[in-house]
């Protein structure tokens, strides 16, 4: 399938990642169908993606779209909570989380889900994956589309960060890399590629540095070498980083940054 075939996508999970793809997907003129399990959370993610801290409207006040780029964005915003809408869509974006056991990566729960998609979505639309950890090959397993299915790591917040991680399978097939490098581009993201190591939950590219960076950060602090403020200071002014490697609390990834 070639970028200019995409009518809708489809986004499983209106919570932080879901709501903020959505935002940037509609901004860049693309139709989108987001399903979540009740009807709290599609209006908490209209919400966020109306009024929230980078939401539409602050953009409008802030001169970043116009009025009409705003009103055709909303308009292309749609909800569901019957995955059976997702019938047609011809790409599937997952950001589900915290299902059953609260948790925000959940295997089995992931699996289940790509399962009633395979069920449920046109058989040559492509399935796309946000998870921030486990093995894309061992998702695929779940569906019967190996060469359609495929990683899209996005970073929070989603509508604001630039990078997306491509991660491809064994079995991923060159055009479903193509579109959804294709979709990058159109939607004004920065892509890499990623080879997805059968099996291994690892972190692919970006979380697994940063994952490295914070446990040194933390034994820095819990030895009592410096103060997590000084930890953070260091990095910024000595490496130019944009932020330290520790949280000090505040709105963050987690929360939407609300
Ligand atoms: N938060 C981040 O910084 C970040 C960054 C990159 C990737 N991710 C990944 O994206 C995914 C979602 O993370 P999040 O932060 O948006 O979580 P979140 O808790 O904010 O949102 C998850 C949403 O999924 C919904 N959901 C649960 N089961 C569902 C189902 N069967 N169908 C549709 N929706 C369902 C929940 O109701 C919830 O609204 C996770 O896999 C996470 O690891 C998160």
């Amino acid at each position: 399938m070639k970028f200019e075939n995409v009518d809708c996508v489809g986004i499983l999970g209106a919570g932080v990642m879901g709501g903020g793809i959505a935002q940037n997907a509609i901004l860049s003129g693309t139709k989108v169908l987001v399903r979540d399990i009740n009807d709290e959370a599609l209006e908490k993610a209209r919400e966020t993606i109306v009024n929230g801290r980078f939401g539409l409207r602050v953009g409008l006040e802030r001169g970043k779209h116009t009025q009409e780029e705003y009103d055709w964005a909303l308009g292309l915003l749609n909800f569901t909570t019957d995955p059976g809408d997702l019938a047609d869509v011809d790409l599937v974006i997952e950001a589900i989380g915290g299902g059953d056991t609260g948790k925000l990566e959940d295997k089995p729960l992931k699996l289940k889900v790509w399962a009633e998609m395979e069920e449920i979505v046109k058989k040559d639309a492509v399935f796309a994956s946000n998870t921030s950890t486990f093995s894309i090959t061992d998702l695929a397993q779940a569906t019967n589309r190996p060469e359609l299915f495929i990683g899209m790591h996005w970073f929070s917040p989603a509508n604001i960060m630039k990078l997306v991680e491509i991660i491809h399978t064994e079995s991923t097939s060159e055009e479903t890399y193509q579109l959804i490098e294709d979709v990058c581009k159109a939607w004004g993201k920065v892509s890499v590629k990623v080879k997805d190591i059968p099996g291994v939950d690892s972190g692919f590219i970006g979380n697994r540095i940063m994952g490295v960076a914070r446990r040194e950060a933390m034994k820095i602090v819990e030895e009592g070498t410096a103060t997590a403020e000084d930890v953070n200071k260091a990095m910024v002014h000595g490496f130019r980083w944009p932020a330290g490697p520790l949280p000090l609390g505040g709105p963050g990834a987690r929360s939407g940054w609300q």
